[in-house]
């Protein structure tokens, strides 16, 4: 099963088309690497991201696993978020942001010129740290993205998808035209999945989904991410590591590197199987962070 589509750059002056291939086949295995070059759905190399004349991040290269879910892990300042936001371009709309190196999503570079940005967001969701539903009901909270992107099914019925999806639906299908702002913190980072689930993505960013939750809203979310990695790839950022280490497959540890003249870079120290990097991990800097001794 596959789709092609071509996107057109909305910048007539760009007349070329990006081409976004998406193909899902099943889940590979549970951890380890995985040798087979399809399953790879980005692939970063060397990537490095500036802020105007600060350099965030320097030289990052980075596999993701399609139907796995990717851990980003380090201290506080080494780039998690500025990594994450380039695989759906939303550093495009930072002032004075800009990336070096590659991206490429489906072997398709995601930078290059006539990949629409607004396309690429569609099939790179992102759940944020805190719950932002819109300010409706809801049901139009899940149906504002499908409307805007011209989806013409039944929308009930895509509604009460998401939902199921985001395993919210039983506790909400009676008040649907209620306000997404009165659900509790927990219901309302669903809602938010869900909302991002309706657009009907291929890969579902998460910056620290649950740092504003209590334990068992984070046990339901963490749940929800291994149901939802069958049919997606997710990409989380998380200063928890026993939570790093219950739901990923694979786990990316970045650190900061300070220069004499007090410079601060981020750079990846190390990406493998998340049950490696827990046990055995090939760097010493890995370890000290993953056995609390550092950061
Ligand atoms: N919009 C921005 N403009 C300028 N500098 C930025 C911007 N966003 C982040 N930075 C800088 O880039 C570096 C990496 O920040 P980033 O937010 O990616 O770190 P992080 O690993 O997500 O940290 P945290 O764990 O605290 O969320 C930091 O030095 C930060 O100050
Ligand atoms: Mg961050």
């Amino acid at each position: 099963m596959g789709a092609d589509v071509v996107t057109e750059s909305k910048d007539r002056r760009e007349p070329v088309g990006g081409r976004l291939t998406v193909n899902r086949p099943g889940r590979g295995g549970h951890g380890g690497p995985v040798a087979d070059e399809r399953s790879v759905i980005f692939d970063v190399q060397n990537l490095s991201v500036f802020y105007g004349e600060f350099r965030a991040v320097r030289e990052v290269s980075l596999p993701v696993h399609r139907n796995e879910i990717t851990a980003l892990i380090g201290p506080s300042g080494c780039g998690k978020t500025t990594v994450l936001r380039c695989f759906n371009r939303m550093n495009d709309l930072i002032d004075g942001a800009r990336i070096e190196g590659t991206i490429l999503y489906h072997g398709v570079d995601l930078y290059e010129r006539g990949v629409d940005p607004v396309e690429v967001r569609r099939r790179v969701g992102m759940v944020f740290q805190k719950p932002n539903p819109f300010p409706k009901s809801i049901f139009d909270n899940i149906a504002f993205g499908p409307r805007i992107a011209g989806f013409k099914g039944n929308m009930a019925d895509l509604v009460e998808e998401s939902l199921q999806k985001a395993a919210l639906w039983d506790e909400v299908k009676d008040k649907l035209k209620e306000s997404g702002m009165a659900l509790s913190g927990g219901q309302q980072q669903r809602l938010c999945i869900a909302r991002a689930i309706a657009v009907q993505p291929d890969v579902i960013l998460m910056d620290e989904p649950c740092s504003a939750l209590d334990p068992i809203a984070t046990l339901r979310i963490e749940e929800l991410m291994q149901q939802l990695v069958s049919d997606y790839t997710i990409i989380i950022v998380t200063h928890n590591m026993q939570q790093a280490a219950r739901v990923s497959d694979r786990t990316a540890f970045f650190t900061v590197d300070v220069r004499h003249d007090g410079q601060r870079t981020g750079t990846l120290v190390e990406v493998d199987a998340t049950d490696k990097m827990f046990t055995n991990p090939s760097d010493p800097r890995t370890e000290d962070y993953v056995t609390g001794r550092f950061g």
